[in-house]
């Protein structure tokens, strides 16, 4: 066995104050604040560094700061050192006020001139808006209005804008209008957290860093793509967002396009932000958009009904709390999208997502073309495995090849077989949430994890004709799923009426 390499060395950001919008919510609690210690341990964040949270509701800074150190003993991820969570929590402030107050933003420059003051943080500022997302356009044009973004005197002024960005294509256009007209593109970073799970990263460095992929990427060799989101959680205690959004607009747009994307991008000049982010809008451009027949003949919607997974009894999704009674929102989607390309032309990719399903699994799984089976025609061999390739994202971390080989013994016997790396057997994983990197990317200004307003936009243009057409569409085009089972009878005929299967989900 080889020997683990650790995580690579990175030095520390350089000076800043990171200012939270949302500060008493629960992804600051859970994921943040875990993230932002994280780095700290790690020798990631620099010495001048301070928090603001920003909240509705009257709270001393120490009352704050003992909820924020209540919750960082709660959602850690592994063992607390205290020295580490006691310097980043001393420099935690609050500001009360509500995001659309004219007097909010007046107490955010106090005290951000106070802190930039006492901790040296040189007037650098990073704005994460971890609210819900009604509250996104209204922080903008304040931030914008008060001055409070502006770059000046070589001092940096950053947003982190948390999804969803706009719940269909002219929302995220009119999102992206709002914030560009106080900001610069360069001061935006709109985070998709799938970008911060390693194997997805690691997507880019298999298919550019290898030189035997790339010569096979395209309609020559590759049949179909296979991209899969599949959740065991049900909606739990999100009806309320939920049923106003439901999966396709929750998961495609953003998480599974990201897959898509890198999947099929083209090479990017370098490895830099633009380079990378232009060539990942390209390939969402390239989706074919379909007209409404096509829309729905290729797309498949369905809603959870009440079963038992494992010790666990699921109930109907529409008995949900805070899902209206009669909801037609789907828990799960299934689509055949086309790129209309030279590299991806006739090759379909096949996307699905659900919650409440038999297994958690995310993965990308690539099918190669068959190859001719006129020479095993008179052997006892009636047929060849199928050959996938398996970027396997979560839970298992790994990247795993399937081919035929030989059945030892006499004669001709063939068997499918698999070569599976691990990403455990090869590194040692630092603790991550999934933010320390987006966090720390965004600190030292590297937004190529991050998704540029083309992008978003992009995104939403492929979903658009499906959310029209289903909007056009009369109820009983909703089909059902059993909670715990893999999905609709209809997601597995969006295949097999191409002659296809869906790889199994367990
Ligand atoms: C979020 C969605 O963006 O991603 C959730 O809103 C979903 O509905 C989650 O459960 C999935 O993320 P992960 O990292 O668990 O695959």
């Amino acid at each position: 066995m080889n020997r683990k390499r650790s995580a690579s060395a990175a030095a520390p950001a350089g000076p800043c104050c990171f200012v939270i919008f949302g500060a008493s919510g629960d992804l600051t609690h859970r994921l943040l604040l875990p993230a932002l210690y994280n780095l700290a341990a790690g020798g990631l964040l620099p010495e001048a560094f301070s928090i603001i949270g920003i909240a509705r509701g009257e709270k001393s800074n120490d009352v704050f700061r003992s909820d924020l150190a209540k919750s960082l003993q709660r959602f850690a991820i592994n063992d607390i050192d205290e020295e580490a969570a006691g310097r980043l929590l001393a420099g935690v402030s609050y500001v009360n006020g509500d995001a659309d107050d004219p007097a909010t933003y007046e107490r955010l420059a106090q005290e951000l001139a106070r802190v930039e003051r006492a901790r040296d943080t040189r007037g650098n500022r990073l704005f994460y808006l971890a609210t819900p997302p009604a509250a996104f356009t209204p922080i903008g044009r304040h931030l914008g209005r008060s001055g409070l973004a502006r770059e000046q005197n070589g001092m940096w002024r950053r947003l982190i804008v948390e999804k969803p960005f706009g719940t269909d294509l002219a929302s995220a256009q009119a999102l992206n209008r709002e914030l560009l007209g106080v900001l610069e593109e360069r001061q935006i970073y709109r985070i998709d957290h799938y970008l911060g799970k390693e194997t997805v990263q690691n997507i880019l460095v298999l298919r550019f860093a290898n030189g035997l992929f790339e010569p096979i990427w395209n309609r020559d060799h590759i049949d179909h793509v296979q991209i899969t989101v599949a959740e065991t959680l049900t909606v739990g205690r999100r009806g309320r967002f939920y049923d106003a959004i439901g999966a396709l607009r929750d998961m495609v747009p953003n998480h599974l396009f990201q897959l898509l994307s890198l999947v099929a991008m083209e090479p990017p000049s370098r490895f830099d932000a633009r380079a990378v982010r232009s060539e990942k809008a390209g390939a969402l451009d390239a989706v074919h958009v379909p007209d409404a027949a096509t829309a729905l003949r290729d797309s498949v919607r369905a809603q959870y009904v009440a079963a038992r997974i494992g010790d666990n009894e699921v109930e109907d999704y529409r008995k949900t709390a805070d899902v209206r009674p009669g909801s037609t929102t789907e828990t799960y989607v299934a689509l055949k999208l086309m790129i209309d390309n030279w590299r991806w032309a006739g090759v379909p990719f096949y996307l699905r997502t659900g919650k409440a399903l038999k297994s958690r699994r995310t993965e990308v799984a690539v099918k190669f073309k068959q190859a001719p089976f006129a020479m095993f025609r008179d052997t006892p061999v009636d047929r060849l495995a199928q050959n996938f390739l398996i970027m396997s994202i979560q839970p298992e971390e790994c990247i795993g090849l399937q081919f035929n080989a030989k059945v030892p013994g006499p004669g001709i016997a063939i068997s499918g077989v698999d070569m599976t790396f691990k990403y455990e057997d090869y590194f040692d994983a630092a603790p991550s949430t999934g933010y320390e990197t987006l966090i720390y990317d965004c600190m030292i200004g590297d937004a190529i994890l991050f998704q540029r307003a083309d992008g978003v936009e992009a995104g939403w243009r492929a979903v658009q004709p499906f959310l029209d057409a289903w909007r056009n569409a009369a109820s009983n085009e909703l089909a059902i799923y059993r909670a715990g089972s893999e999905g609709p009878e209809e997601a597995d005929q969006l295949l097999s009426r191409d002659g296809r299967r869906w790889r199994p989900i367990a």
